[in-house]
């Protein structure tokens, strides 16, 4: 089987993890440190917090910008349900705007339709590795005093007019085992506000900057010297995974365009995609999206449906009472699949998935 995702770990992770193991410090130390230095150079950012998820990186950001009940953040529904969950976990609400049919990320006009006195901040979500808008989302920004969260869980070193992902606003990264770079779990904020990157570290580590001193409420959201051990690796080799990815892109793209009945990733000229995912839109009235990932099942193939419901149709949602219409967004989820494009797959898997997407 040809896996939708797969780390790619060798024996300097392994290395950089046993030593970590051997010099009796393994939790927030060092490493982090060095992780968090690293991972700001990479992004352009003056600091970056690192913490032990994604959804902890949107999380603590959001609490970072003091955001909390009584305000409203607009997102995009058709995102991991992590997007809208730290939301809610502030006490503020989230509200969804339609997305882009092109590029599957969050429309701007749709945003500008959400804007109320309440809205205090915007998440775009860079989704498969492609950077949403940013030159017309920042304007809104501006324009209306909100504040930019930005979601780069699957965007790292992605950039939009040449400028990284995460540095935009305040970013948010995830390095999940399926992420473009991985720590196992892991995740990581950035940002230029030193004020912004200071709250961040104390609300990961219970409120406080000296030991058992508390100035405000916090978590234990820390990442280990093991985690970043692991990302300061992966973090060197991520310029080459990004490569790969986008290599195996263009194989697909010049190899799937002329198929009748499918649409390939739109990229939008501003930006790298970094191709976290390659998502392919079924438009063909013959058969279904179903139908298309059962074949590609039997074939060896292993695909992946990112999302097949919107955060809004989620029971939970409907049940605390979101019963937004998205129609754009509603459509993507029916019929979007994808394809394994990660760097562990070889130039006779591509031959493998591409024969079959053509027998299809
Ligand atoms: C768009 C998006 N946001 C947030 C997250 C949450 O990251 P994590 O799984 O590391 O908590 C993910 C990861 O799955 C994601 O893809």
């Amino acid at each position: 089987m040809i896996p939708i995702a797969r780390p790619l770990i060798g024996d300097e992770e392994i290395h950089a993890v046993t030593d970590v193991l051997r010099s009796g410090t393994i939790a927030e130390g060092q490493k982090v440190k060095d992780f968090e230095v690293a991972f700001a150079e990479h992004t352009g950012t003056s600091y970056a917090v690192a913490v032990n998820s994604g959804t902890a990186a949107l999380h603590v950001a959001l609490l970072s910008h003091h955001i909390g009940a009584g305000d409203e953040v607009i997102t995009t529904s058709f995102s991991f349900v992590a997007t809208s969950n730290s939301v809610l976990f502030t006490g503020a609400r989230p509200v969804f705007a339609d997305i882009d049919e092109k590029t599957f990320n969050i429309d701007p006009e749709s945003i500008i339709e959400k804007i109320t006195p309440r809205t205090k901040a915007i998440i775009p979500v860079h989704l498969y590795g492609q950077t949403a808008d940013m030159k017309t989302i920042l304007e809104i920004a501006e324009e209306n005093d909100l504040i930019i969260i930005e979601d780069a869980c699957q965007a790292h070193g992605a950039t939009f007019d040449g400028k990284k992902a995460g540095s935009f606003g305040t970013g948010t990264f995830s390095f999940y085992p399926t992420k473009n770079m991985t720590t196992g779990e892991g995740g990581m904020i950035t940002t230029n506000n030193k004020m912004v990157a200071e709250r961040a570290k104390m609300i990961r580590s219970h409120g406080s900057k000296v030991r058992y001193f508390h100035e405000m409420l916090g978590y234990n959201l820390r990442m280990t010297d093991i985690a970043a051990a692991i990302g300061l690796v992966q973090l060197k080799k991520l310029d080459g995974f990004n490569n790969a990815r986008i290599n195996n892109a263009m194989a697909f793209k010049s190899k799937l365009n002329n198929l009748t009945g499918f649409e390939l990733p739109g990229i939008d000229k501003h930006c790298r995609h970094v191709f976290h995912q390659y998502t392919v839109r079924v438009n063909n009235g013959m058969i279904s999206r179903d139908e298309v990932v059962s074949y590609l099942e039997k074939k060896g193939i292993g695909t992946g449906i990112y999302y097949p419901l919107p955060i809004h149709k989620q029971p939970y949602y409907k049940e605390i009472g979101f019963n937004d219409s998205l129609p754009v967004c509603e459509k993507a989820a029916s019929e979007v699949f994808s394809l394994p494009v990660h760097p562990a797959i070889n130039k006779l898997d591509l031959d493998t998935i591409t024969q079959a997407m053509g027998e299809i």
